[in-house]
């Protein structure tokens, strides 16, 4: 990546959960009932990943997505992601499900440099509420940057879709909702919404829409989560 300027975002500044130790990625995985094998494996149905796709996730996690899109066929995964723990861990349970065809890269929305092909798929699950909102803008960029025209990005986060007057309620409703004594506790909540940037669906649908996707799809699975599936205009 050429030098950035001195007013670039720093990502290895993680706001946030920091995930440094094995122990810690061991915790999440344990804790992200979002993921499991059988929903990732919808997900990767449900947007027509398979055989010879180039694909993208970007704040990778585990690899759980990326290993699935890599047994439905795709050509190639690049499974990217700022944490080292994070990506040794994934790297780890591809090569126990058998897997070759993923390329895993330490680098960040702002900072990962594609090569190769350019993406037919480019997903991004419960990550990017790690930028504030200006930073969330240079990254819709650079995803379009990276997929083929009429390619999919498929977003899905903790994304706010009460009405901001009722802020308050729609944040405690979310945290007394969610919280389990196992698993995501009211404290990890409280941090999320005190030291991440999720933000306002029509925001977020704003961004996109300037970034150059048509929102295909757009569904509010809760008042505090959203998914969204794009299509890069251009074809
Ligand atoms: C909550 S986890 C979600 C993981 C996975 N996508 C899932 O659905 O289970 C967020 C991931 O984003 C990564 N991350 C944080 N900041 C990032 C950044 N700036 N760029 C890329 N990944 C980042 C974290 O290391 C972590 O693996």
């Amino acid at each position: 990546m050429a030098l950035l300027p001195a007013w670039y975002f720093d990502e290895s500044k993680m706001a946030g959960v920091d995930f440094k130790s094995i122990d810690q990625v061991e915790a999440f995985d344990q804790k992200q009932l979002s993921s499991t094998p059988e929903k990732e494996q919808a997900l990767v149905a449900r947007l027509g990943i398979g055989s010879g796709h180039t694909v993208v996730d970007l704040g990778a996690g585990t690899g759980a997505f990326a290993i699935r899109a890599a047994l439905s066929g795709a050509a190639v995964v690049h499974a990217v992601d700022i944490s080292q723990a994070m990506l040794t861990y994934a790297e780890n349970k591809a090569q126990q499900a058998g897997v070759e065809q993923i390329q895993f890269h330490r680098a960040g929305f702002l900072t990962y440099d594609h090569e190769g092909n350019l993406a037919d798929f480019v997903i991004s699950k419960y990550a990017l509420h790690i930028l504030p909102d200006f930073w969330k803008m240079v990254a819709f960029l650079q995803i379009a940057s990276i997929l083929k025209p009429g390619g999919v990005f498929y977003l899905r986060d903790v994304i706010f879709s009460f009405p901001p007057s009722q802020y308050e309620a729609g944040i405690n409703a979310w945290i007394e909702r969610a919280a389990k004594p196992e698993g995501w506790t009211a404290s990890d909540y409280e941090l999320h919404v005190r030291e991440e940037h999720s933000t306002f669906a029509w925001i977020i649908e704003g961004m996109l829409t300037r970034a150059g996707f048509e929102v295909a799809e757009a569904n509010y699975l809760s008042p505090t989560a959203a998914e969204y599936r794009c299509i890069k205009s251009g074809i």
